[in-house]
């Protein structure tokens, strides 16, 4: 079997993610196209985006906020996770497809992170995860690689380290943060991860850190010279509740799409215009008009 970067299907392969990287010491730049991600989490959204052409589609544990309503993604589960990547995987026919692991599935031992990550490939579908850190990382990344689970990085603002980081703010604001961020992508990618998502990073060192890494780096706040794109898709449809950070540019206002079209349902049925004539079931004419009918 020869491993190519297309799958020859048109699906989109982790080889081919990484052929994607722009500039790669010792080889030509890449003329392909930035790599294209946003989040979905269910059956519906996942297959439009996946029509839409993105190249990963993210079950990201962002779901905690934008579809179960926590207040943070510390308390999603790997159960509530492997449902949801589940139906993402019965939509996405084209795209990459990576899981997210939740707070709590990889930090308590590599046995039982290459457990959980296991799940997501051989229960869900999925053919990547994705995992929170950098540098510290660095040994479970090399297990889950060994393991056959490609894992895409992640450094930054990492809102599982809610707590430690204080709260989301924007990363690698000093030059010792920086450096410190450059290290982490480098590890990352010496362990093997074959993507690392950069998030809240100043447009600068995330330029620094794609110069600096041989993998694609993912933006997400951190300017457009990344290799790649990623957004929360609640964000980029305008269904997102309350703050959106700046970078989250909105492409459509679905929220008042769906309360204008809810509320003119309601107004229409309180008045007697919904259900039309047009939209009633009748009885055939025969039916209509025989005696047993006419007598109900
Ligand atoms: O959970 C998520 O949606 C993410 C993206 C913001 C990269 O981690």
């Amino acid at each position: 079997m020869s491993i190519l970067p297309s799958a020859g299907n048109g699906r989109v392969t982790v080889p081919e993610i990484l052929s994607r990287k722009k500039f790669r010491s010792g080889e030509p730049p890449s003329t392909e196209p930035k790599i294209t991600s946003v989040t979905a989490y269910d059956y519906p959204t996942a297959r439009l985006v996946d029509e839409a052409g993105i190249d990963i589609v993210l079950v990201g544990d962002s779901l905690a906020m934008a579809v179960l309503g926590y207040e943070n993604t510390l308390p999603v589960t790997m159960d509530e996770m492997l449902h949801h990547t589940r139906a993402v995987r019965r939509g996405v026919k084209r795209a990459l497809l990576v899981a997210d692991m939740p707070f709590g599935t990889f930090q308590n031992g590599a046995a039982e992170a290459v457990r959980n990550a296991t799940r997501f490939v051989k229960e869900a579908g999925a053919e990547a995860v994705k995992i929170e850190g950098g540098e510290r990382r660095m040994d479970l990344v090399a297990r889950l690689v060994e393991a056959e689970i490609p894992v895409m990085g992640h450094i930054g603002l990492t809102p599982q380290s809610l707590h430690a980081l204080g709260g989301f703010r924007v990363q690698g604001k000093t030059a010792e943060a920086a450096e410190a961020l450059l290290r982490d992508a480098q590890a990352l990618a010496a362990a093997g991860a074959f993507s690392i998502v950069i998030e809240a990073v100043p447009r600068e060192i995330a330029a620094r850190i794609t110069d600096g890494v041989p993998v694609p780096t993912i933006g997400i706040g951190a300017g457009p010279d990344c290799d790649g794109q990623v957004l929360v898709l609640s964000d980029l449809l305008g269904l997102t509740n309350g703050h959106t950070p700046k970078f989250a540019r909105k492409y459509a206002d679905l929220a008042e799409t769906i309360r204008g079209a809810v509320e003119r349902y309601a107004d229409d049925v309180r008045k007697g215009a919904f259900p039309s004539d047009a939209e009633s079931y009748h009885l055939p004419a025969g039916v209509r008009e025989s005696d047993s009918v006419k007598k109900m």
